[in-house]
């Protein structure tokens, strides 16, 4: 079996001290294969909070795929914002453009959804498509793979309206046939998961994991949350493990089927 912790939404700037460190705690007492985190992990791309992330990331010796949220992108420094939208993230958090975590039972690869041209949503280019179905499309099936994205794919069971990540359509239409498993994603503040199949007609089964914001106070009508997930031969198990009395407590567990095993 294989441990996944998937954080999102962090907002440093708005981060709760006791939060962070009942979550510093929790990752490095789970002993994880690998930490995600699904982008936003500053509240106004500053120098500061991107120093405070860096520090948090610090203290977890586990592998890490991290990549950045539209948060990320500094949002008043108008020639920052769109020439050189990831300097600081690249700077303070990781300079790599297709983070990829790999062993002989997973693979799963980070992309940047953030654009300087809109303030909240998110896009994948034809790009970053062609290079996500090299990576995937000649790796064998049994290998669990993954995507991290900061921007959804399904919208939250009780907001059927949620804006989707730009060209999700095309993006599942492509990857399906390289037996994606599992999309790592955020953005909401909310922690819930689903098949895909059930909002685009190209797929075949693909589980969207969405976290919650694991340490800010900009909640969205649910507490602070993240996502621990078990990656088992025939099943993948996702839980969420929800803030509430000071500590982090398992909250539900799904379990889905691995159909491409
Ligand atoms: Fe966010
Ligand atoms: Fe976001």
């Amino acid at each position: 079996m294989k441990k996944i912790i998937h954080i999102s939404d962090l907002h440093f700037g708005t981060e709760e001290k006791k939060i962070v460190d009942a979550l510093v705690h929790d990752i490095n007492s789970a002993c994880p294969d690998l930490l995600i985190v699904s982008g936003d992990l500053t509240q106004r791309a500053k120098s500061e909070q991107y120093i405070a992330a860096a520090e948090f990331l610090e203290k977890i010796n586990f592998p890490q795929i991290v990549v950045p949220g539209n948060h990320d992108i500094s949002l008043w420094n108008i020639f920052r914002r769109f020439f050189r939208p990831l300097k600081k993230f690249r700077k303070y958090i990781s300079d790599e453009e297709f983070p990829i975590y790999k062993d002989e039972e997973m693979i799963i690869v980070g992309i940047n959804s953030a654009r300087s041209l809109t303030i909240k949503s998110g896009r994948i280019s034809i790009k970053q498509i062609e290079h996500l179905k090299n990576i995937f499309c000649g790796v064998p099936e049994p290998r669990f793979k993954g995507v991290v994205i900061h921007h959804n794919l399904i919208p939250s069971p009780e907001v059927k309206k949620h804006k989707m990540l730009g060209r999700s359509g095309l993006f599942i239409k492509e990857l399906n046939d390289c037996g994606i498993d599992m999309m790592f994603s955020g953005h909401l503040h909310k922690g819930y998961s689903g098949d895909v199949q059930k909002f685009y007609k190209d797929a075949n089964s693909i589980i969207a994991a969405q976290a919650g914001t694991a340490t800010s106070n900009r909640v969205r009508g649910e507490e602070n949350s993240y996502n621990l997930i078990e990656v088992k031969s025939e099943e993948t198990i996702i839980k969420i493990m929800r803030f509430k009395n000071e500590k982090y407590f398992l909250d539900t567990a799904k379990s889905f089927k691995r159909e491409n095993f």
